[in-house]
């Protein structure tokens, strides 16, 4: 079997053997072979976590592991887009704990390894869309959100999820400039946090998170702008007020909270409408036309039942 749940002892091969991608697209070649039927799938849907993986567009290539791991945003580590991947070797992601608290019957603090162990991880490739008009494709691991949500027992006036990176100017040195009001904070409203696609990362390419990629733990999120999927988490907190969020703070007429990718709602400085795949950006390259809910209108559009989303952008 080639593709299994993490939990059940997943082994990949070390990077000095093989590149990444190289075993990735093998392995997702295969994938779609399973899934349309020319191969059988008994056993291996299992592994596969549900519905994210039946989302994905049979078309999108995995975008190579350095272009996903040399061209960031992480603006702790600068604002220049090869900056993390320059910096992020300061970050120190062990000892690393991550609270869990505000309006919930059980507030947690959890090390890195416990909160590894809440759930079995799986794979999942999931789009992701930066609002500046580029995209990527990358095979994660971890577990839905959802499954630490259950643990903590949110109260009933939980209304959202607020999401704090780590913030420590020691080792991350644009923590400090006057670009954001540091920690770095996105939220969710709490149905949102809960929806099964909504995913905490530990892992990426079948090892752990790069630092440039929000290493020890980031939030994946792939019907929203990549704003949203906040990077080295420390702190998740359930409030009933819907967080001030660091972008919607910066510049309230670009970035909402919502943040839903949206080809009908321009950025005021960028188009949503198409976007580039990192990796496939040649001069000639044509451009993908964005797609709603960056593709996976199945599993969110009913969360937005009856909003204007021109203006809950
Ligand atoms: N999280 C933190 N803490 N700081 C950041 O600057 N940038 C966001 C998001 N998470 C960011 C962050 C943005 S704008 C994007 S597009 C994605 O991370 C990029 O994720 P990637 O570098 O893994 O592609």
């Amino acid at each position: 079997m080639l593709i299994r749940s993490l939990g059940s002892g997943f082994v990949h091969p070390l990077a000095s053997e093989i590149t990444p991608e190289k075993v990735w697209q093998e392995r997702r070649h295969w994938m779609s072979q399973a899934a349309s039927g020319a191969i059988g799938v008994t056993g291996v849907m299992a592994g596969l976590g549900g519905p994210a993986w039946a989302a994905e567009a049979p078309a999108d290539k995995l975008t190579p592991f350095k272009d996903a791991t040399g061209y960031n945003n992480f603006y702790e580590f600068g604002t220049d887009k090869a900056d993390p991947a320059r910096n992020a070797h300061t970050l120190v992601t062990r000892p690393w704990s991550v609270m869990v608290d505000g309006l919930v019957k059980k507030p947690l603090q959890f090390s890195l390894d416990e909160l590894q162990k809440i759930a079995p991880q799986e794979e999942r490739v999931y789009r992701l869309r930066c609002v500046e008009g580029w995209s990527m494709v990358l095979p994660w691991r971890g577990f839905s959100l959802a499954e630490l949500i259950r643990r903590v027992e949110p109260l009933g006036s939980a209304k959202y999820v607020e999401f704090q990176s780590l913030a420590d100017p020691k080792t991350m040195p644009f923590v400090g400039s006057r670009l954001l009001d540091w920690p770095y904070v996105e939220g969710l409203r709490l149905d949102e946090a809960l929806n099964p696609l909504t995913l905490l990362a530990f892992g990426m390419y079948g090892q752990p998170l790069t630092n440039q990629n929000g290493a020890p733990v980031r939030l994946v999120v792939p019907w929203k702008y990549g704003f949203k999927s906040a990077k080295s988490l420390v702190r998740i907190r359930f409030t009933e007020k819907q967080p001030a969020t660091a972008w919607n703070k910066a510049a309230p007429e670009e970035y909402g909270f919502y943040s839903n990718v949206n080809p009908e709602v321009d950025h005021p400085r960028w188009s949503q409408a198409t976007e580039r795949r990192l990796g496939e950006d040649t001069l000639f390259a044509k451009k993908r036309k964005t797609l709603m809910f960056n593709g996976y209108a199945d599993q969110v559009a009913s969360l937005y039942l009856g909003m204007d989303l021109r203006r809950n952008f």
